[in-house]
């Protein structure tokens, strides 16, 4: 649990909350392992989990571009925001893949009870949306 609680530290999203806060999301997250090469995501499934990368180097495909995400960095967020709950792009595993994973309930506990996450996912959510949509390209 330690480790977990370690690992969420390091996520930039989660940098307004302290120790205990922490240590509920930990408790809330299940921790999973994909090999090298494994899909993640799929366009258009219905998605039920937000993933917090710890380990390793996932891959996004998305419409126009190619994305890399680290640990710290998240993913999975976009269908849990829409009341379709389709996902928007294929994330796979670039290297083998470590995360802790939040299920619907537990990702609406966290916006629910911490705003200044809520107000910092919408302006990471929307940035993706707008990148794959184009917005602001010349
Ligand atoms: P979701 O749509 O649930 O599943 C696919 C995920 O890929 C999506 O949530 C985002 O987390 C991620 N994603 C989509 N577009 C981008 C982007 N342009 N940059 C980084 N991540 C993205």
């Amino acid at each position: 649990m330690n480790a977990h609680v370690e690992a969420l530290r390091r996520v930039p999203l989660l940098s307004s909350l302290e120790d205990d806060e922490l240590e509920g999301i930990a408790r809330a997250a299940n921790e999973v392992e994909f090999p090298a090469g494994q899909v993640l995501t799929q366009p258009g499934a219905t998605g039920t989990g937000m993933f917090f990368i710890t380990e390793g180097e996932a891959l996004v495909d998305t419409k126009r571009d190619q994305v890399e995400l680290g640990p710290g960095q998240f993913f999975g967020e976009l269908a849990l925001m829409s009341s379709d709950a389709k996902r928007t792009a294929r994330v796979r595993a670039k290297t083998p893949l470590r995360c802790l994973v939040l299920d619907r309930a537990s990702f609406r506990s966290l916006v629910a009870d911490h705003p200044e996450v809520a107000a910092s996912l919408l302006e990471v959510a929307l940035g993706r949306l707008a990148e794959n949509a184009g917005v602001g390209d010349a």
